[in-house]
């Protein structure tokens, strides 16, 4: 028979309510929160090199200006997610260690190379347009801390998004050369941000259990779909044209039809053979190596602090 605090729990999700980190939860629960809470914060952390890649290079101080804000909030997504995460009983180091030995993994979408000034605006237009559907119902997940986080970094996305919009329109009213650049852009981006939602339902081993436990409200493909409904008017406006044939409104279904993923492309890149997986996690190690000694000044400043308080 079930125990008063599985009862509780199912009361809890049943009413959705919050399961805080004090509350009795179901193991398989609680791993499933470390699991994607900690992939999630390590993709915003691994999120900041592609476009990090461009901020000595924006073609003025304004768009450098924004650029730097983005990649701090992206900074700030992180630890905010990996905060969350720790109220699970995992440690950062834990997580840390998971992210640069390898083993831990991030969104698919940040092992792709940012060859062109375009892609900035692809990856606000595209990706954190992707990121807005999938998180804004994660504000809504049972467990507190990962949908109270969500709350604020919902409403920074959209002004990364709208900022990726909005260098892509300038473009687009520019150059031949600079129309050319953008659309080139999006050709490479919009394929990958589709996967950025996962694999196809039938193949997501997770997403039943997700969704029982209204961590996941809406499955991968109708998160995906809501994109693209939401991407085509907008390509519209734009001028840019959606790579991908087989777009079309379908009536009876009162959604957009669109392409086959190549999925293949997609495991490839969770098996570590994306464009820049080697690099991201060359980056990342580096960034830990030469952090060590801010970490280190930090614990004997503590330590200092703590003697201090005890004298
Ligand atoms: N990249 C890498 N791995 C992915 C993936 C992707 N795009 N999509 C799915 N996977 C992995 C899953 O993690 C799972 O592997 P695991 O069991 O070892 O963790 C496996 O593929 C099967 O996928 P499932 O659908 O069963 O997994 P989930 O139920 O966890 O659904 C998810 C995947 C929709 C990504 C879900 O984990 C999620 O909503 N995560 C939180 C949000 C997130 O991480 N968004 C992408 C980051 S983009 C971002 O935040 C930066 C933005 O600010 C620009």
């Amino acid at each position: 028979a079930p125990t008063p605090e599985q009862l509780e729990f199912e009361r809890l999700i049943e009413t959705d309510s919050r399961v805080e980190p004090t509350d009795w939860m179901p193991e398989a629960y609680r791993k499933t929160l470390i699991r994607q809470i900690s992939q999630h914060a390590h993709s915003e952390i691994i999120g900041m090199q592609p476009e990090g890649n461009w901020i000595t290079r924006a073609p003025s101080l304004k768009r450098k200006a924004i650029l730097m804000a983005k990649v701090q909030d992206e900074a700030g997504h992180g630890l905010y997610l990996y905060s969350a995460a720790q109220t699970l009983g995992i440690s950062r180091d834990a997580m840390y260690d998971q992210l640069l030995s390898g083993t831990a993994k991030y969104s698919s979408i940040f092992n792709y190379t940012t060859p062109t000034w375009a892609d900035m605006g692809s990856i606000g237009w595209l990706v954190d347009g992707a990121a807005i559907c999938n998180q804004v119902p994660l504000c809504r997940c049972s467990y507190g801390p990962y949908g109270r986080a969500m709350v604020r970094i919902c409403k920074e996305e959209s002004f990364h998004q709208r900022q990726g919009f909005e260098i892509l329109l300038t473009l687009m009213r520019g150059t031949p050369e600079q129309q050319r650049m953008a659309q080139e852009s999006v050709n490479r981006w919009y394929a990958p941000a589709l996967m950025m939602f996962g694999p196809p339902d039938g193949e997501s081993p997770n997403s039943q259990r997700s969704m029982a436990w209204k961590i996941k409200r809406f499955s991968n493909d109708e998160l995906r779909q809501r994109f693209v409904d939401m991407l085509v008017p907008q390509a519209e406006v734009l001028g840019v044209t959606l790579p991908d044939p087989d777009i079309r409104w379908n009536e009876e279904r009162g959604h957009y039809d669109f392409g086959v993923l190549d999925w293949d492309e997609f495991y490839e890149v969770l098996a570590g053979r994306g464009q820049a997986n080697t690099v991201r996690l060359a980056n990342r190690r580096a960034a830990h190596d030469d952090g060590a000694w801010v970490r280190e000044a930090a614990r004997a400043y503590a330590a200092r602090e703590d003697a201090d308080r005890s004298t």
